[in-house]
């Protein structure tokens, strides 16, 4: 099937290794194909080469429309007219797209007052069915599996296998762009969906050749959203990078898989250190984030501060030629409210003459 001129998405892309056939109806946004820049002042601080998968480029300004074009092209194809998820606030922004370009209903079940507010405005402008429960993500996630069985209805959350395929979109990118894997790769955990997908990308463009290697998979959980550093599901969680306020995530088996096959690690970071990052990439790099993607630069800044975690695999890959990739997986405008508050910002106002403006600026 040709795609037409305008879709330049995943699917289109990566076809052979994604579950379609002709008889999928792409429903895309033209998703992917995301830049991987290169950080100038992470190689000079690392003494490797890093570079940043900026995932905040995607249409809805997240990751999730990589698993999101799989999952609702799957979901039409098999006669859904309603998708329905859990969120923290990317997925439902997501689902909500994908459904609208899709034609089909679409429901977000959410915990009430922990969404950043472009995300929950995402979710409305794209014309869900918005309910805000009295509880947190993994009581939504348990709500939205009670659907499993509903005539019609297909949950596009990431244990909808779908979704992984999709995501997994990436690491082909990553290797596409460097013509080999990394030597590491970081990114944060939530629901852990994500880093199952990158290591499953991964393995698969190894066994077809694409790459000589696998990287070291290193995930960062928010210090108060802890489960699988901590070996027990966290039954409040908490943390300002809310995308990733979770207790008990879906993937945990896919997250330990990755690290403990690739040699990684789960780590944790503080949500000082995740702010920090957060503004650090944005005043030093010009890219600006949302607090749950800084985990991957806080994480980085952390171990290389001198205290890594007990199995970090950081020290074998300081070395001049290693390569190292850090997943930034949200666009900072989806929570200014966040970088603003944090940040102490407010504009200092001036008359409308030159010389009032000149005393602002010289800090008069
Ligand atoms: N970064 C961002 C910006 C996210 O939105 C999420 C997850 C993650 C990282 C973690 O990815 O869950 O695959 O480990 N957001 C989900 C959501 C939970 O509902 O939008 P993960």
């Amino acid at each position: 099937m040709n795609a037409p001129l305008n879709d330049r998405g995943v699917i289109h892309r990566y076809r052979r290794f994604l579950p379609v056939t002709d008889a999928t109806p792409v429903v895309s946004l033209s998703e992917g194909s995301t830049p991987l820049l290169h950080s100038p002042r992470l190689s000079e601080r690392t003494g490797a080469e890093v570079y940043l998968k900026f995932e905040g480029l995607n249409p809805t300004g997240s990751f999730k429309d990589r698993g999101m074009t799989v999952a609702i092209s799957k979901a039409v194809e098999h006669g859904a007219r309603t998708v329905i998820c859990a969120s923290t606030g990317n997925t439902s922004a997501a689902a909500a797209a994908y459904a609208a370009r899709a034609g089909v209903q679409c429901a977000v079940i959410l915990p009430a007052g922990k969404i950043a507010v472009g995300k929950l405005a995402q979710a409305f402008v794209y014309g869900a069915k918005v309910v805000a429960i009295r509880g947190n993500f993994d009581d939504a996630l348990r709500i939205v599996r009670e659907f499993g069985g509903v005539e019609g209805v297909a949950i596009v959350n990431s244990i909808n296998p779908d979704r992984i395929e999709g995501q997994k979109t990436a690491s082909f990118e990553v290797i596409d762009d460097l013509g080999d894997a990394p030597d590491l790769h970081f990114l944060p955990v939530g629901n852990a969906g994500n880093i199952t997908a990158y290591w499953k990308g991964y393995k698969e463009f190894h066994a077809a050749g694409r790459s000589t290697r696998l990287p070291r998979m290193v995930g960062f959980q928010a210090a108060g959203s802890a489960p699988i550093f901590r070996g027990a599901p966290v039954e409040r969680p908490e943390t300002v990078a809310t995308a990733i306020r979770i207790g008990n995530p879906a993937s945990w088996q896919g997250a330990s898989d990755a690290v403990s096959e690739s040699g990684g690690c789960i780590d944790i970071v503080s949500d000082e250190e995740i702010l920090a990052a957060q503004a650090w990439l944005a005043s030093n790099e010009g890219i600006f984030v949302e607090p749950a993607s800084a985990a991957s630069v806080a994480g980085l800044l952390k171990c290389l501060s001198g205290q890594p975690c007990s199995k970090c695999p950081l020290a074998t890959a300081l070395r001049p030629g290693a390569r190292i990739v850090l997943t930034v997986t949200g666009h900072g405008l989806k929570d200014t409210e966040t970088a603003l508050t944090f940040g102490g910002f407010v504009p200092k106002e001036a008359d409308a003459t030159l010389e009032a403006v000149r005393a602002v600026l010289e800090g008069n």
